[in-house]
C-alpha cells in the first residue's frame, strides 16, 4: 500500500515551527497570510504538505526540524535559563526557541570555550549524538597554563586516567602536542568539563578550549557567530 504523505493542519504546523500559536494560526489564516499553491487558504484547521505552505510569501522554515552547526563564541552559555547570562539561543533566530519543542544545543560547551556547536529541535538526533553508547569523536584544541609533559600521551590513551569524583576512568583519549603548551585531544565522551578536568589531573589550568569538530562535523571556515544549516 502506498504510504499517504504526512499532511499537518495549519494551526499545528505554524505552531510546532515556531511562528504563532495555534489560535493567532487562525487570525493569521483568516487575514490571508497563509498560501498554499496560490491559493489564499483561509481555515486554519486544513491540512497541506509543510512543503507547501507559504506564509507571508515566504515558504515556512524548516517544517523537517531545524539542524545547525553554530560557530559558539566565548561568554554565552548553552543553558536555556536566562539568570545564566547571555544564552547561545539569544545570538540566533528567536522563532527557533518559539519551535515545539525548541531547539537545543546537543551537548555543552562551557561559557569560556568556543568553536563547534551543534544546534536542533529533534530529539532523536539529541539522543544519537549524546548516547555514551555511540561515542561521538570530539576534537579539541587546547592551550595550557604550563609545559606538557610527554607522558601525557600514554595517560590519556590508557583508559586507567581517574576524574575527581567520577566512578569511573575515562575512556581512551588521544593527545597530541603541538608546542610546549598547546595540544590537540580527542575524546569520545563528554563528562562535565571533561577537558579542563583531565588537564587538572596534572596540574594543568586549560586557558583556552576550543571544538573544532563534532563527530562528522568541522567547523572549517565559519565565522565566529555564525550558523551553518546542515542537511537532514
Ligand atoms: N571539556 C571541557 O572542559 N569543557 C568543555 O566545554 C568541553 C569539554
Amino acid at each position: 500500500m502506498p504510504k499517504t504523505p504526512p499532511r499537518r493542519r495549519l494551526d499545528q504546523l505554524l505552531s510546532s515551527c515556531g511562528y504563532c500559536s495555534r489560535s493567532e494560526a487562525r487570525l493569521w489564516a483568516r487575514g490571508g497570510r497563509i498560501q498554499v499553491r496560490g491559493q489564499v487558504v483561509k481555515a486554519a484547521d486544513e491540512k497541506f504538505l509543510p512543503e507547501e505552505v507559504v506564509v507571508d510569501g515566504e515558504p515556512l522554515e524548516s517544517p523537517e526540524g531545524i539542524l545547525v552547526m553554530f560557530h559558539k563564541p566565548a561568554g554565552c552559555v548553552c543553558s536555556h535559563d536566562e539568570r545564566e547570562g547571555q544564552r547561545v539561543f539569544d545570538l540566533l533566530p528567536a522563532r527557533w526557541l518559539k519551535r515545539n519543542p525548541p531547539v537545543t544545543t546537543v551537548g555543552r560547551l562551557d561559557k569560556d570555550a568556543t568553536g563547534v556547536l551543534i544546534i536542533t529541535d529533534r530529539g532523536d538526533l539529541v539522543h544519537r549524538w549524546t548516547s555514551p553508547k555511540h561515542h561521538v569523536p570530539k576534537l579539541y584544541e587546547v592551550t595550557v597554563d604550563r609545559d606538557l609533559d610527554p607522558k601525557l600521551i600514554a595517560l590519556f590513551a590508557s583508559g586507567e586516567l581517574r576524574l575527581e569524583e567520577e566512578p569511573k576512568p575515562c575512556l581512551p583519549a588521544k593527545l597530541e602536542i603541538i608546542s610546549a603548551r598547546e595540544a590537540r585531544v580527542e575524546l569520545t565522551e563528554g563528562k562535565y568539563h571533561q577537558v579542563k578536568r583531565m588537564f587538572a589531573t596534572q596540574g594543568c589550568i586549560v586557558t583556552r578550549l576550543h571544538r573544532s569538530r563534532f563527530g562528522e562535523f568541522e567547523l572549517g571556515d565559519l565565522p565566529v557567530g555564525q550558523w551553518r544549516k546542515l542537511a537532514l
